[in-house]
């Protein structure tokens, strides 16, 4: 099994067993803004969740900038009794990775990833996400600064900006800057999310992987469904550490559990109506969250039963969590019998 540089890290390798107790690749749910913050990451652990969390991408400066900290708050928010998520930053000034960095222990932080792989255009003008693999100096710069925190330090990144052969050049610059985790999207900023991610270059990388930083975990990243595709993509290509899934848990909040099996409607009922309840809870008691943003969920929790769609349609007339409430008050004895028959 691989020697990973830190003891966060050895930890999580070391307990990342399958039901024979054999050793088996960790697995992570992928940082997503406005999906993976504290409600979701519940709500999914709830399912059978992975490993290990990631949370939305903070941006660092505002984290250290005094007036712009109370924006960031919910994003960074970690609820009582909940496992700690990785905190994902993003930025382009050493001094404000730097400053970020050190202020993620005093809030139960152990780990810090840097985000050099976003493709949003705010992001890039700021000279950060994707933008990095242009300035592969500044990167590193930025890697230095995060390694003045106490926290181990991964990267999350992408293949290249515009050509996926600029791996060769940009990973070896990763990799040689002594990373913790390497997280790989396998794909380039070029092509967003649109083209099917690069999984015939995993074995170069993870030979890359082994000449340069041996003790480098690495991370893949990429069109992953769930834990059973994960694993076989690990075991066509041995030497991988760690599988991210994005996505594949908006399609189905149980995808990472280790046995695949159906759902009743009532289960995936339940874990809506959490999700309601932490919604309700984080907006009394961290920060207000918007209503709307939940109505992407309905779709998750409602679907492959008669009538799904014509009650998510209700549901996305919707206002407000008490309305939802009623609505699935209303209609769970036939949903259920529905099930059922
Ligand atoms: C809604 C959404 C938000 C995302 N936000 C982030 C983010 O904050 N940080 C990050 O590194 N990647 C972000 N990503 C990219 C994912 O982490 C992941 O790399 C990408 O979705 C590919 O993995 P998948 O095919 O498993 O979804 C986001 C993706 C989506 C769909």
């Amino acid at each position: 099994m691989r020697k990973a540089k830190s003891a966060y890290w050895q930890k999580i390798v070391d307990e990342a067993k399958d039901e024979q107790g054999n050793p088996r690749p960790f697995f992570s749910m992928a940082p997503m803004e406005a999906v993976t913050d504290t409600i979701f990451r519940r709500v999914v652990a709830q399912a059978g969740g992975p490993d290990i969390y990631y949370t939305e991408f903070t941006n660092a400066a505002s984290m250290v900038h005094p007036e712009a900290k109370f924006s960031i708050q919910g994003r960074l928010a970690v609820a009582e009794g909940e496992q700690m998520p990785i905190a994902q930053i993003w930025g382009s000034k050493p001094e404000a990775i730097e400053g970020a960095a050190k202020l993620l222990p005093e809030m139960g932080y152990e780990a810090v990833d840097l985000n050099m792989g976003c493709p949003d255009g705010t992001v890039i003008k700021n000279s950060a996400g994707s933008d990095l693999i242009r300035h592969p100096d500044t990167a590193l710069a930025l890697i230095e600064a995060a390694k003045k925190s106490t926290l181990p330090v991964s990267v999350k990144t992408r293949l290249g900006f515009y050509k996926v052969d600029e791996y060769h050049d940009w990973l070896e610059t990763i990799l040689k800057a002594d990373v913790q985790v390497l997280t790989i999207h396998l794909r380039t900023r070029k092509e967003m999310s649109k083209a099917d991610a690069h999984c015939e270059l995993i074995d170069d990388i993870i030979a890359m992987r082994d000449r340069l930083a041996p003790n480098t975990l690495l991370q893949i990243n990429g069109d992953i469904k769930n834990y059973q595709e994960g694993l076989a993509l690990a075991a066509a290509h041995p030497g991988v550490d760690g599988i991210m899934i994005g996505r594949g848990v908006l399609e189905d909040p149980y995808a990472f559990n280790h046995e695949q099996k159906a759902h009743d409607l009532s289960e995936s009922i339940a874990l809506l109506k959490l999700q309601l309840d932490l919604f309700d809870e984080v907006t009394k008691t961290v920060t207000p969250k918007h209503f709307e943003a939940l109505k992407r969920y309905f779709k998750i929790y409602l679907r492959g039963f008669a009538h799904a769609s014509q009650l998510r349609q209700q549901l996305m007339e919707t206002h407000a969590t008490d309305e939802v409430r009623a609505i699935l008050a209303e209609h769970e004895g036939d949903l259920v019998q529905n099930e059922d028959r």
